[in-house]
């Protein structure tokens, strides 16, 4: 039996699934002679520890109790009438991850895994990595830091995993790293990931106006309490950052040419979402509609897309023809075109759901059962 100890750093939508697809992928894991022992969850302000830990995880009723008080919007704290953990609370918190980090790292191995939607975990990932623990990713932040932060976290490449970064649970981070290691050149991606923007690109292509798609993107919970934070393409520059990185490219944030579909007037710090929604949204209409009707005469439909070719990366609204995998999109699922030697002409196509608690945390699952092999 091989164990794999980890400690949770964020336990909400994504962190929480995590541990109950943990909890339920107990006789499925044991059959394939695993154990995946959690010894430790973090949240913004604590850190529930197991008490033995060299031998123990925390309990499966304890896990399943601890997303019972998460989803009820509550801290970790909460948890301290429990017996057999121990409460840490921040400041103190992350000097205690990577006390244990330089206790199991060596030891027993062990994987910090970020869930977490912040950049405060850089530090402890990069020191955790120097103490020999494998990382797993679903936060963005740290691999769009510096290119130095992104460097030390590679420093030992077999140990980091970060699939659900770009495109959730798509295998989209492992098609590109086969791609690469098989030695065949990429030439160009090209993709949508962004599920509220693919939606709302393939909307406005029938004919409706930006606002009514944007209000309904919100209303059906496609898109951040302030939709500027999709509109804006912030997130895809990351994924986009992401990609371009573990293709070789030296960048940063800085260097990818962001096109936002709302202007610096309507910003966050300049207008509530409130009157965003209400009317600054209605002024955008005139122009979107245009873009649609130029493009559909050139046989062509709008697309936001991240475009990776050469030393160019850029994230905004581009024309692609009406019969390509972008141009047949529909509804708020992520597509990649991986242009390579061996997939010239027809690009090698990644397609589905890239968002999503469910498909996020089982692809962060999956990265752990990844790194398996390094542990005794
Ligand atoms: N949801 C998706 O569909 C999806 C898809 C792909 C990637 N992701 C990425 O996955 C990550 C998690 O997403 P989510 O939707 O689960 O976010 P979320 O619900 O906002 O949860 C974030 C969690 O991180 C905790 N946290 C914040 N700062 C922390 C810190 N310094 N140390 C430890 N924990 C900290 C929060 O603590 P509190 O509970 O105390 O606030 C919370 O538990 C994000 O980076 C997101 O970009 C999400
Ligand atoms: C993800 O989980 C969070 C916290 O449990 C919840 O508020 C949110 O609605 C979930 N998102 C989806 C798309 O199910």
């Amino acid at each position: 039996m091989k164990t794999i100890p980890l400690i949770l750093i964020g336990c909400g939508g994504v962190g929480c699934h995590l541990l109950q697809h943990i909890v339920s992928c107990r006789s499925l894991h044991s059959t394939q002679g695993l154990c995946l022992r959690v010894v430790g969850v973090a949240d913004s302000k604590s850190l529930v520890v197991v008490e033995d830990l060299l031998n123990k995880g925390l309990d499966d009723s304890f896990l399943l109790e601890l997303c019972q008080v998460k989803r009820g919007g509550e801290s970790l704290s909460k948890l301290s009438h429990f017996g057999e953990c121990r409460v840490f609370v921040h400041p103190e918190s992350q000097g205690k991850i990577l006390e244990i980090a330089s206790q199991l790292g060596k030891r027993t191995g062990l994987v910090l895994v970020d869930c977490s939607a912040s950049s405060d975990t850089i530090a402890v990932l990069k020191q955790g990595v120097d103490m020999g623990c494998c990382v797993v990713m679903a936060n963005k932040k740290p691999l769009t830091s510096t290119m130095e932060d992104f460097e030390k976290l590679f420093t030992h490449p077999r140990r980091i995993r970060h699939e659900s970064t770009v495109g959730a649970g798509l295998p989209a981070i492992a098609s590109v790293n086969r791609i690469i290691s098989s030695g065949d050149p990429v030439h160009r991606i090209i993709g949508s990931l962004s599920g509220t923007l693919g939606y709302v690109m393939s909307e406005v292509e029938d004919g409706k106006p930006l606002s009514q798609v944007v209000r309904a993107a919100k209303s059906l919970g496609y898109t951040e309490p302030d939709p500027r934070d999709d509109l804006g393409g912030m997130d895809v520059a990351r994924k986009a950052l992401i990609l371009a990185r573990i293709l070789g490219r030296q960048i940063s944030l800085d260097n990818i040419q962001i096109e936002s579909l709302y202007p610096k007037e309507m910003g966050p710090d300049v207008m509530t979402v409130e009157d965003f929604l209400g009317h600054g949204l209605l002024l955008l209409d005139k122009d979107i509609q245009e873009r649609v009707e130029k493009a559909a005469s050139n046989g062509n439909v709008l697309r936001y897309v991240c475009v990776i070719e050469g030393p160019r990366c850029e994230v905004g609204v581009q024309e692609l023809p009406k019969n390509s995998p972008l141009g047949r999109l529909r509804g708020s699922d992520n597509v990649l075109e991986i242009y390579t030697r061996c997939y010239s002409d027809q690009p090698l196509v990644i397609q589905g759901a890239g968002a999503g608690n469910d498909t996020t945390a089982a692809g962060v699952l999956a990265d752990i059962v990844d790194v398996q092999d390094l542990f005794p």
